[in-house]
């Protein structure tokens, strides 16, 4: 395994591998890796000829105040669990390598970017545009794999790779959860642990909106939401940001369910921001 830091020797790679005609699997990340992360490497080396583990701590998605300072960095871990996963090159750029002197080009997709995660985190879609784009165009993936963890990240890259006929596969990955239903994150590593008792709440609330919805048939929105309110306010930690029923592909609010539905949600556990969602069909 490689480990490149700049991004002139992670093109001559890139190149080289075109020239053979070799597929390429990015898996993007910001390190930290778990198994969340550890599946989206396996898919990838089952599905292509080399793959890439992008680990960078991007700057330009954080917002003020939010936690890039204090966002776990452990890359000499991180080195190992790539080499035992398989993985050929991990490109580790520094900031400046990434955003030199008089940096000044962002990506933004419109509306997408401004709802549901974006309302509470100005800028932070801009800032993953920006970089995953840039990461496309250094890498030159055949494929690239995201998490339904950030159901909302998915979908606005994979509309900004249509919109800017940019020639790579968008892939997404399923939740990898813990046992007790906590969908693994790097952040769950800040929580207490009354807090982490207290975290699976947002899984537990999205199997009582699948319950109302493919067992009872509910189609009323807004009493889903409402009840599952009533579950995540039942733990003293946690502090709702948003509970959502969008369509899955515009992630426009439904009022009215039918057919499959994104069910999603944002809760504060203590002073980590925690987010999960659920797809679920409904009846047609
Ligand atoms: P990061 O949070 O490190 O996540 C990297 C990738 O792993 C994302 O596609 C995310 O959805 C996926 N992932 C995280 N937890 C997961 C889980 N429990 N199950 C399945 N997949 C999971 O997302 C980012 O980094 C950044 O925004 C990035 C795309 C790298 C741009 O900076």
């Amino acid at each position: 395994m490689k480990i490149i830091k700049t991004v002139s020797q992670m093109r001559k790679l890139s190149l080289k591998w075109i020239r053979q005609g070799k597929s390429v699997g990015l898996i993007s990340t910001m390190g930290a890796l778990h198994k969340g992360h550890r599946s989206l490497i396996k898919q990838s080396r089952e599905e292509n000829d080399i793959s890439v583990l992008s680990i960078f701590v991007n700057p330009v998605q954080f917002g003020q105040g939010e936690d890039y300072k204090k966002y776990p960095r452990c890359l000499q871990k991180d080195k190992r669990l790539a080499e035992k996963e398989g993985v050929e090159i991990i490109f580790a750029p520094s900031v400046e390598e990434m955003y030199p002197q008089g940096y000044l080009t962002f990506v933004n997709v419109e509306n997408l970017s401004s709802v549901l995660c974006g309302n509470s985190r100005a800028g932070h879609f801009k800032g993953v545009c920006t970089v995953v784009n840039k990461l496309f165009n250094i890498i030159k993936p055949t494929r690239a794999y995201f998490g339904q963890k950030d159901y909302q990240q998915l979908k606005i890259i994979e509309r900004m790779t249509k919109d800017l006929n940019l020639n790579v596969a968008v892939i997404m990955m399923p939740i990898v959860r813990e046992e007790n239903g906590l969908a693994i994150s790097s952040r769950n590593s800040y929580l207490s642990g009354e807090e982490r008792r207290q975290a699976p709440v947002l899984f537990n609330a999205l199997k009582k909106a699948e319950e109302m919805i493919r067992v009872k048939k509910e189609t009323d929105s807004a009493y889903i939401i409402n009840q599952m309110e009533h579950k995540v306010r039942s733990q003293s930690k946690a502090k709702i940001d948003y509970i959502k029923i969008c369509e899955p592909e515009s992630l426009k609010e439904i009022e009215k369910i039918s057919g499959e539905v994104l069910v999603l949600l944002a809760v504060w556990i203590g002073k980590t921001r925690l987010i999960d969602n659920f797809l679920i069909k409904g009846d047609e």
